[in-house]
């Protein structure tokens, strides 16, 4: 059995003051969705800040990005070893925003991958389409070929400790969410690709959905047989409504 998993992506945003805020409302809350995992992901500079105030609760954390580095003349990166000093349980990588914006590729992600795991990070790996190529009718060849390239690096047992995001790149932030029927069909479409390879491990793996994810729509996308959680950006920014899509998944 899955355990569904709601995770906080809350990309650039918050301050010391409303981050601590954010996680006492979360914290006050967390107890009623406990069937459900929780974990955030502030900016890097944060992540003290958060380990502080969550070490004694049941909520996760992790960071959005790490170096493909161990160390050394990397200006302005962050190892995974220093996420480690946080005490970080996963951290994301190849987050849309990080490919489009920043110029990630897919093998720089399976590397951040690789890197994460070789030191016991676990992996939240995000895979997703732009909005021309789901209109092109590829969707199912991106996905295939962002998560092949981290095969090709980690094989299949890469995928033990990790996590999937499915984040369509036309929905998030915009508003606009993939219905519940198409997002099953792309979590079922990953399943199935791992699956080939290992089933028991396929059937393991949770796959998250991501793309303006929030309170009103969380119960009819988890409800779906391969959506085994959400990685929310917007809503997660608000305690009610980060613990409303969790209380969806309970
Ligand atoms: P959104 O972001 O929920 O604001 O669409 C999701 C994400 O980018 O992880």
């Amino acid at each position: 059995m899955r355990r569904k998993f709601v995770a906080g992506n809350w990309k650039m945003n918050g301050s010391a003051n409303s981050i601590r805020e954010l996680l006492q409302g979360i914290r006050e809350g967390a107890a009623e969705v406990a069937a459900v995992e929780l974990a955030v992901f502030p900016s890097f500079v944060y992540l003290g800040l958060v380990e502080q105030q969550l070490s004694d609760s049941s909520i996760g954390w992790g960071a959005q990005n790490l170096s493909e580095h161990a160390s050394g003349a990397h200006t302005g990166e962050v190892a995974g070893s220093m996420l480690q000093d946080f005490h970080c349980d996963y951290v994301i990588v190849g987050h849309s925003e990080r490919r489009t914006l920043y110029g990630e590729t897919d093998e720089i992600v399976a590397r951040k991958f690789a890197t994460a795991r070789k030191i016991g990070l676990k992996p939240i790996l995000c895979v997703g389409e732009t909005l021309q190529e789901r209109e092109q009718g590829v969707t199912e060849a991106v996905v295939e070929r962002q998560i092949k390239a981290v095969l090709d690096l980690e094989g299949i047992s890469g995928f033990a400790d990790a996590v999937i995001a499915y984040e369509p790149v036309w929905a998030i932030g915009t508003g606009r969410t993939a219905t519940a029927g198409q997002a099953q069909e792309v979590h079922a479409f990953i399943r199935a690709k791992l699956a080939q390879l290992d089933s028991a491990l396929a059937s393991q793996v949770r796959i998250l959905y991501g793309g303006s994810m929030k309170a009103a729509n969380a119960a009819e996308l988890l409800a779906m047989p391969d959506i085994d959680g959400g990685l929310i950006g917007g809503a997660s920014l608000e305690a009610k409504e980060f613990l409303a899509i969790a209380k969806a998944g309970c």
